[in-house]
């Protein structure tokens, strides 16, 4: 990889309010953490248009704001079938279902992958998703900060030094 180019990540789920923009911010996080910003274009939108523009939900905000991750400069933005699958050298949804979408819509299926895959403490594909947490209580947003945790470990552990 040439020393000037970044590598670009679109994190994606349905909304774009509550699991892709946790991803987003964490993922982020890692990276300044380990001075590794220069390094990364890194983004997330919704297969779906419904809160285009919006901030991310307020649970999802808080749950990041516990660790010291700031999301509210977030907007959500509808996954652009045309552009990003060009912009973008790893397109990762959150479940099977966007996953669907991504490929129904044209996307390579080289550069798309299962947020989960990345998380190495699973160890058989039974539970490939990451839950959608919007219909439910707020305990869910912190159950899945840490299941993205693990995966945006695993996914930067991965990428950062490719043989
Ligand atoms: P997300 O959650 O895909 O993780 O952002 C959802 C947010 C909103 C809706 C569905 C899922 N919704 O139907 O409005």
């Amino acid at each position: 990889m040439p020393s000037n180019s970044k590598t670009s990540i679109l994190f994606v789920c349905l909304g774009n309010i509550c699991r892709s923009p946790l991803a987003d911010g964490i993922f982020t996080h890692l990276v300044n953490q380990q001075n590794l910003t220069h390094r990364f274009h890194i983004d997330s939108c919704g297969t779906g248009a419904w809160h285009v523009g919006n901030p991310p939900d307020p649970r999802s905000i808080l749950a990041a704001a516990k660790h010291n991750i700031d999301l509210t400069t977030l907007r959500a933005r509808q996954f652009d079938a045309d552009r990003d699958p060009i912009e973008f050298d790893w397109i990762i949804p959150m479940d099977r279902s966007n996953h669907r979408e991504l490929i129904n819509q044209g996307t390579p299926k080289a550069k798309v992958r299962l947020m989960r895959s990345f998380d190495p403490t699973i160890t058989t594909q039974k539970t490939p998703d990451v839950p959608d947490p919007y219909y439910g209580g707020d305990d869910g947003f912190d159950k899945i900060y840490e299941m993205l945790m693990r995966a945006c470990e695993g996914l930067l552990c991965e990428i950062k030094d490719p043989a």
